[in-house]
């Protein structure tokens, strides 16, 4: 079941590439349009909606980060995240003109649920991006896009995340084309750099014994920093999330840019930070986040950069680099730049002799609020 792999958690990881060419494959064809026939909801209300709100849980969540991103640049329809249980029990403004986002792998999770059904009663259509055919959020929701990453069976999140990401892409760019936005002439071409994620994720994991290296050097630390700015923040969150998941170790994500407003005060010798890089092609957010390279390196920390291929600057700050593949566009940085983080938290458990697929107190969907 696990083949050849030690643990579920191993295999799920190398299955990404494959988790996001599934996710594309049937959806996407050679002439660059996009099929998303699925997505039984009038053309005429996705052309009207003027907001979206994504509603999700963690990790999920996080994916709905990155989607907020992507679809408010390609679309230029505002796009909301928040986790379910809070959306749920304030009073949210929504009605016929939002359309729901719900994403959850398991399809199950109950704050997820009761998200959607509160939408609905509101006159909102909802969208739901769900891993498991059939399940209790696929059925009440008024269309669903499904990631196809295949089953996940360690608790932990990994290729579900990013399908759930891939999904959230194949949406933006489908709306873009239907809403007639100013990107829909290069709908094409980005969904031909979505085709080359699989290989670039590939490309990643092959560097994987540098990353288990590090994080078996690094058993003993108490607490663990990630930093990104834009896509690279859900990233981070996600690094944290992962790290706090399966080793039980402290550990916060911030963004980079709010590090001068709080989080500096915590930087001493030696803590481990995390930093995820944007490409030197987009000059403006690298060198915001090459300060804050600078800002905590000058702190002492133990800075370890994710960053891509070739960027020397980001290097020379880092006393640890990961390289992610050149010419990645910027929105799509969060499918690569994961990897290292996930290998990492794993390692580091399994270092630690924890059960990486089943960590102490989590469930595989959390089916009660
Ligand atoms: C983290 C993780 C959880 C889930 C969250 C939502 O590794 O697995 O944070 O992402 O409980 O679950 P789903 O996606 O099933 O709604």
């Amino acid at each position: 079941v696990k083949d050849g792999y030690e643990t579920f958690m191993d295999k799920e990881i190398h299955e990404q590439p494959k988790a996001v060419a599934e996710t594309l494959r049937g959806r996407t064809s050679l002439d660059g349009r996009l099929h998303l026939d699925e997505l039984r909801i009038d053309e005429s209300v996705l052309r009207s909606v003027d907001k979206i709100i994504v509603v999700a849980c963690g990790t999920a969540a996080y994916a709905g980060h990155v989607a907020k991103y992507a679809i408010e640049h390609w679309c230029r329809v505002p796009v909301e995240v928040e986790l379910a249980h809070e959306f749920r029990y304030r009073d949210p403004v929504v009605n016929e003109k939002t359309l729901v986002v719900a994403i959850s792998q398991s399809g199950e999770t109950m704050d997820t649920l009761m998200a959607i059904r509160h939408a609905r009663e509101q006159g909102s259509k909802v969208l739901a991006i769900v891993n498991t055919h059939g399940s209790t959020i696929a059925r009440e929701s008024d269309a669903v896009l499904y990631t196809h990453a295949g089953p996940e069976v360690a608790v932990a999140s990994t290729k579900a995340f990013i399908a759930q990401i891939t999904a959230c892409y194949l949406l933006g760019l489908y709306l873009s084309e239907l809403r007639g936005n100013k990107y829909v002439d290069e709908v094409a071409t980005y969904l031909d750099e979505l085709g080359k994620m699989p290989s670039r994720i590939e490309e990643v994991l092959a560097e994987e014994e540098q990353v288990r290296t590090l994080a078996r050097s690094m058993a003993d630390v108490t607490s663990v920093l990630f930093l990104g700015r834009h896509v690279g923040f859900p990233v981070a969150l996600e690094g944290a999330l992962k790290l706090k998941e399966l080793a039980y170790i402290h550990a916060e994500g911030f963004a980079a840019g709010e590090l001068k407003h709080g989080p500096i005060a915590l930087i001493e010798e030696g803590l481990p930070v995390f930093v995820i890089v944007p490409t030197p092609r987009r000059p403006l957010l690298h060198s915001k986040v090459i300060s804050n390279l600078q800002e905590v390196k000058a702190r002492g920390a133990r800075v370890i950069v994710i960053a891509e291929e070739g960027d020397e600057e980001a290097a020379s700050y880092a006393t640890r680099v990961f390289w992610v593949p050149r010419s990645t566009p910027t929105l799509m940085m969060p499918l690569v730049t994961v990897v290292p983080l996930q290998i990492f938290a794993c390692e580091l458990a399994s270092v630690k002799g924890y059960d990486v697929d089943k960590p102490r107190n989590l469930a595989k969907s959390v089916t009660v609020e």
